[in-house]
């Protein structure tokens, strides 16, 4: 049986492979670029936007991890940045899932995807990304519907993690301690915590958790600073 991880060379997917090779487990990740890759792992490299996806057989799980982080004023977006972020954040997702689904099917299988903190919490200059995390998260739940009792579908909402995603915006120590102050908790999040949450939604301790959206937000979408 094997674990899918689309992005899992970077950020949270390269954690939650850590992971799941630390237990032994099989994993196939899909990329676009070489990068370094963990001994034991398969890799594809390819646009999952755009190319043909290959014939994979005996899925657990598959992890969904593209994304963008696309913040600009309204002003300044134009449909096609729209258009971009619901490309790579929803349809990527949705092409990945119409091919492997029955694959998952027979081997009661989970799916998690990620969407972010952005769209419980309006937050300013994130229209674009919030409009496409929150069609990740009406997948997630109609999905989840579709596809129970065989397969989980679940999806997590972080906020900002220190990946190469978001290497744009902890760029240097004072921002990274002002973005850090402005959570209820103090910090903002390392991958490997997020990978934490993907393992345990795919295990067997989470059989009873379909449809849901998890934050882990350090306090950010429901607390007071
Ligand atoms: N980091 C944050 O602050 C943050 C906050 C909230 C939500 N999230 C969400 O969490 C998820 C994971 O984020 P991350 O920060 O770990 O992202 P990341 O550092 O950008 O890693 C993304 C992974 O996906 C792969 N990828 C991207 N586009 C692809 C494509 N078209 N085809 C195939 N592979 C593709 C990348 O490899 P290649 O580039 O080689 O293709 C990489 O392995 C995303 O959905 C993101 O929106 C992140």
């Amino acid at each position: 049986m094997k674990h899918l991880i689309i992005g899992g060379s970077k950020g949270i997917g390269a954690g939650l492979v850590q992971l799941f090779v630390a237990n032994g487990e099989e994993c196939i990740v899909i990329c676009r670029s070489q990068t370094e890759q963990v001994e034991g792992v398969q890799y594809i490299h390819l646009d999952v936007t755009t190319d043909e996806l290959p014939d994979i057989e005996q899925l657990k799980t598959i992890t969904y991890c593209p994304g963008s982080i696309n913040l600009k004023p309204i002003s300044s977006l134009k449909e096609d940045d729209f258009l971009s972020d619901f490309t790579v954040n929803v349809l990527g997702a949705v092409r990945v899932i119409k091919k492997y689904h029955r694959q998952l099917k027979t081997n009661n299988g989970s799916i998690v995807l990620f969407s972010t903190v952005a769209v419980g919490q309006g937050m300013p200059y994130h229209t674009s990304v919030a409009a496409s995390k929150a069609g990740v998260e009406g997948l997630t739940r109609s999905l989840a519907a579709e596809f129970a009792p065989n397969i989980r579908v679940n999806c997590i909402a972080p906020t900002i993690t220190d990946t190469p995603l978001a290497s744009g915006l902890l760029r240097n120590e004072k921002i990274r301690e002002n973005t850090a102050e402005r959570h209820p908790l103090k910090r903002f999040l390392e991958p490997n915590e997020v990978a934490g949450m993907a393992a345990y939604l795919h295990s067997h301790l989470a059989r009873g958790i379909t449809g849901q959206v998890i934050g882990i937000d350090a306090g950010l979408s429901r607390l007071r600073g």
